[in-house]
């Protein structure tokens, strides 16, 4: 076993040693050691096994995400070695003409930018009742960066799709714990040769982290973050959807919404394509007392494929509404930020809840709809506070 992966073991037998994990990156072991992991201060650990970071809601207070600040959602382990010279990316099954591109042949091809909101499908998971397994995410499995590369259409299209072309795969260099099966995902044709999915080499302007998939990934704009596949090293046209375990079971949705609770049919389900519409308050946090005065709630707000059009706030636990003012930036794809000016009657105890709507007309129910994976939740959001 290389001697990263026996460290990271190492370190987790300890973590649990301790008894305690604490929900921040940096921890003493018993024996006084600090674990890092570098330029990730105060994100979230939600698995340290195969890096599972958590962005804090009070990140959510830039348009774009600071890359160490960008949530990060591995099933396995990252690549060990990577690099760039060596690394090539493959584009083969129903084309004409297959074909291999070096690191340097993928950076002379025209670069495109897109600003995308990535979420985690399994967001917000641990807020659904009753509880399911899984990464227990709470409300930050979600970032926005400025992702860029070339299209992926440029690459189909020099390899020619055959017209028994109906979906592309995508195949990552992930280490494969055991039998664990591989991260291999695929999305139809269509999705594929929209102008806006790359294969992103950059991010927020830099090359990508390893974290998020250096030396390229994917980037499937408006959908489940497992659409973008991280460490791409195969595109592969296929006649029908991939068949492998992160296409089913895993990332499927009920076809009707059932009882809470209620186990579902795998012919019942769906694979998960766009997120739904969303919105998060950043501030003030759950469990705040407050100055009486004026306040500012504010938070942010996305839609997948749609876009945001408005953002409504209650602070009488969802008797009555008013709007939020909209952030000035906005992209298709990414999340609004907003605020509310609140000026609260009298001193208590309240409820501030935030629900937004997109232009497809869809507006975040009260409660989320019930799968037992815990997918796609999407309820109002909510926190409470005591203002003094
Ligand atoms: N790609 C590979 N190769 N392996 C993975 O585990 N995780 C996916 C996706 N791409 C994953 C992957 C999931 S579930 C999500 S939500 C996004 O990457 C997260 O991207 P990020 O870590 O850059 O935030």
């Amino acid at each position: 076993m290389n001697s990263r992966r026996q460290f990271i073991k190492d370190s987790a037998q300890a973590a649990l040693a301790a008894a305690t994990v604490p929900s921040l990156l940096c921890w003493a072991f018993p024996q006084k050691q600090v674990v890092e992991v570098p330029g990730e201060d105060g994100m979230i650990l939600r698995s340290f096994r195969f890096i599972d970071l958590e962005s804090p809601v009070e990140y959510f207070n830039t348009w774009l995400t600071p890359t160490p600040h960008f949530f990060v959602r591995n099933h396995m382990y990252e690549p060990v070695e990577l690099d760039r010279g060596m690394w090539r990316l493959s584009i083969g099954g129903e084309v004409e003409k297959p074909f291999a591109l070096s690191w340097a042949e993928l950076s002379r091809i025209e670069s495109h930018s897109v600003v995308n909101t990535l979420e985690c499908a399994g967001n917000g998971r641990a807020l659904q009742r009753p509880q399911v397994p899984g990464i227990q995410w709470g409300k930050g499995a979600v970032s926005t960066a400025r992702f860029s590369g070339p299209r992926l259409r440029d690459l189909l299209q020099r390899a020619g799709v055959k017209s028994t072309g109906k979906h592309v795969m995508f195949r990552g260099l992930d280490e494969v714990p055991g039998k664990v099966p591989p991260f291999i995902r695929s999305i139809p044709i269509e999705k594929a040769l929209d102008s806006d999915t790359l294969v992103a080499v950059q991010m927020n302007g830099a090359p990508l982290t390893k974290h998020h998939g250096f030396p390229a990934r994917a980037l499937v704009p408006g959908w489940i973050g497992a659409a973008s596949c991280k460490w791409l090293t195969e595109i592969k046209v296929l006649d029908a959807e991939f068949v492998g375990n992160f296409m089913s079971p895993a990332y499927r949705f009920p076809n009707q919404p059932g009882k809470p609770g209620d186990a579902v049919k795998p012919e019942d389900t769906h694979p998960l394509t766009a997120l739904s519409v969303k919105s998060v308050i950043a501030g003030p946090s759950n469990g705040a007392t407050l100055k009486r005065g004026r306040l500012a709630v504010h938070g942010a707000a996305w839609a997948g494929e749609a876009d945001v059009v408005k953002v409504e706030i209650s602070t009488d636990g969802g008797a009555t509404w008013s709007p939020a003012q909209l952030g000035r930036d906005q992209s298709h794809y990414a999340w609004r930020l907003w605020s509310y000016d609140w000026k609260p009657g009298k001193p208590g105890d309240y409820i501030v809840q935030s629900r937004a709507t997109d232009s497809q007309g869809r507006t975040q129910p009260a409660t989320p709809i019930w799968n037992p994976s815990g997918y796609l939740y999407n309820a109002v959001d909510q926190v409470n506070v005591h203002v003094a």
